[in-house]
């Protein structure tokens, strides 16, 4: 079995979009050494990230993300076992959702609409973490012709992971 978990937090400062795809090159970096697996999303000045993976590393993971000062408000969304991957491809894949998207508005918007619910809630329910984690997915497969700053991105964080 994997655990996943997913939180949401806030930004400390404000970063820009250079600078948060970088960080993402770099976790992904690490996270392909750990076998973690997931997707960072942003939107507005919030983070909500997806990380699958083995028990041990994910909390050691989450330890670490917990402290970073490169963000606040920390708040667990969803933490439990899975069968299988989600993102089996992904060491991490980074997600803007406040960036414009030329196709796939409707999967994109509904993704949308399901984080900005999910933020906005004290307690999100199972059912709407549910839809949000198969969202997620679904705009990755439809993504493929997104701008080119996300496919770049999307080639080189494309780390193999073992099975
Ligand atoms: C929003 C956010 C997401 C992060 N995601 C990851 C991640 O997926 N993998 C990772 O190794 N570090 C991630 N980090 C960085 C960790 O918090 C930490 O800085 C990093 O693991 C290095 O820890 P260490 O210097 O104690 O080894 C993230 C940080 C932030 C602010």
């Amino acid at each position: 079995m994997l655990t996943t978990h997913v939180y949401m937090s806030r930004f400390s400062r404000s970063f820009d979009v250079a600078e948060l795809d970088v960080m993402c090159r770099h976790f992904a970096r690490r996270n392909s050494e750990t076998g973690i697996t997931g997707v960072l999303m942003v939107i507005g000045d919030h983070f909500v990230q997806v990380l699958e993976g083995a028990r041990d590393p994910v909390l050691d993971l989450v330890e670490r993300i917990l402290v970073d000062d490169r963000h606040g408000e920390f708040r667990t969304l969803y933490r439990g076992l899975v069968h299988e991957r989600r993102f089996p491809n992904w060491s991490m894949r980074m997600m803007n959702l406040d960036q414009h998207y030329t196709v796939n508005d409707l999967a994109m918007t509904e993704l949308r609409r399901l984080v900005k619910t999910v933020i906005i809630s004290p307690v999100p329910s199972r059912t709407a973490m549910v839809q949000l984690m198969m969202a997620i997915p679904r705009v990755i497969a439809l993504d493929g012709n997104a701008e080119a700053v996300v496919r770049s991105a999307a080639v080189i964080d494309a780390v193999p992971t073992a099975p």
